[in-house]
């Protein structure tokens, strides 16, 4: 367990505004039982707007109540008395929520984070107004974790367009050549691990070198620059990189792999784990069931999707569990899937989507199924696809993970 300082209210060179810089704050939590206070107006700070900042280790979050007595009314509080809320910590303040009005200190509004970071911006300029803020932090567990979040779901209380349907989608970049597209996906599984396929780790390692490859979440497309490409869009080098210890034996067997990286990911509305099928040990898949494979891959595996099929773009596509494909389509690691036909072609994932995910879809939440191993004839009209079984490597994931928390599908 790494020591973490523990600093209240330490204050930050930044701030919004110059002339009253010293009401901005940041707070480091260390573990489990910590609190923390904001109570406005501080001293000598009035008519200005103060950042406070809360940063909890991983595999923590942070919850927040908090009483006021501002003008106005929610959401829009438009007299420039408000509690602004960011449950992602996001730099630019996207996606946060104002508060104004009235709440009791026995009736506070309650937020949680949605991972270890938390933000609060206070706007007053009255002195018989009031912002009473305590901060706790508190472990992830099973039950409270959250897993494949739809970014408008994790909206306080407003509305928000994002195109971030799939927020453990991972594409693996390489900085050198000519190569900006990218040449496998993953699938975040913590703030540390994304799990993709073990031919894409032999690119990483072998090809590319682990220095050379980037990994980018968040994204939408992801040819375009960093900056280009949605505003939760972050690019993480890479720590390790290691795929199954009997990858290829028998040939094309456990084609799984995992990356660790250098610094962890920041998890937003847009970016996250997906929820891993522990609840599903044991249990049969039948031949029929829906599957959404998703990628930036190559072309032809659109043709059954929502999203433009012609660029590099995030692609889902439906697919069906069929295991009479072929022989190998039984073994236990192993699900086969076929896409709906439209004339001579089919929906299929593609080179390059390898890595990926083939979710499965319950109770609105996308949970890891398979990963995107290998195909026959992309997108022909006898195409069809391997994908490694997510519930059968759940073993070896955590014992890849040094017991980072991972989260169940609920
Ligand atoms: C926040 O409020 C809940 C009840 O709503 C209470 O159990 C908890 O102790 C409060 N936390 C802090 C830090 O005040
Ligand atoms: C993706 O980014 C590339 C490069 O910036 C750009 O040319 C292309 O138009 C973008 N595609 C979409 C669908 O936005």
């Amino acid at each position: 367990m790494k020591i973490f300082l523990l600093i209240f209210l330490s204050i930050l060179k930044t701030g919004f505004a110059q002339y009253f810089a010293t009401c901005d704050g940041l707070t480091l939590f260390n573990t489990a039982g910590q609190v923390a206070y904001v109570n406005w107006p501080e001293e000598g700070i009035s008519d200005t707007f103060c950042t406070y900042i809360f940063k909890a280790p991983i595999n923590y979050y942070l919850r927040a109540n908090i009483s006021y007595y501002l003008a106005g009314t929610s959401p829009s509080c438009n007299y420039n008395q408000y509690v602004a809320v960011s449950i992602d910590n996001m730099p630019n303040w996207d996606g946060y929520n104002r508060f104004c009005g009235y709440r009791s200190n026995d009736d506070p509004l309650v937020v949680n984070s949605i991972a270890n970071e938390l933000k609060l911006g206070i706007s007053s300029s009255y002195s018989d107004q009031f912002v009473s803020v305590s901060i706790e932090i508190l472990p992830l567990e099973q039950g409270n974790c959250d897993c494949s979040w739809n970014p408008r779901r994790r909206i306080i209380n407003g509305v928000d367009a994002s195109p971030n349907e799939f927020i453990a989608h991972v594409g693996f970049k390489a900085t050198v050549g000519s190569f900006q597209q990218s040449f496998c996906g993953g699938t975040i599984i913590s703030q540390f691990y994304a799990i993709t396929a073990a031919h894409c780790i032999a690119n990483i390692n072998d090809i590319y070198g682990i220095s050379n490859v980037i990994m980018r979440v968040g994204s939408f497309n992801i040819t375009a620059p960093l900056e280009a490409d949605t505003v939760y869009a972050e690019e993480y080098l890479l720590e390790s990189a290691v795929h199954h210890e009997n990858y290829n034996n028998p040939q094309n067997a456990n084609d799984i792999g995992i990356v660790k990286t250098s610094n962890y990911i920041r998890f937003t509305r847009g970016v996250g784990p997906a929820c891993l099928p522990f609840l599903y040990e044991g249990f049969f898949v039948p031949d029929g069931s829906t599957l959404t494979a998703v990628g930036f891959g190559s072309t032809e595996y659109a043709l059954d999707a929502e999203y433009d099929t012609n660029s590099w773009i995030l692609k889902k596509v439906a697919l069906y569990v069929e295991s009479s494909l072929a022989n190998d389509c039984t073994n236990d690691d192993v699900v086969c899937t076929v896409g709906a036909q439209y004339e001579y072609t089919r929906g299929d994932s593609c080179t390059r989507d390898s890595g990926g995910a083939v979710y499965g879809y319950i109770n609105n939440r996308y949970f890891d199924f398979g990963i995107i191993s290998r195909g026959v004839d992309c997108g022909g009209i006898n195409s069809h696809s391997y994908n490694m079984y997510t519930v059968y490597y759940l073993n070896w994931i955590q014992s890849q993970t040094e017991n980072i928390f991972l989260c169940d599908l609920r």
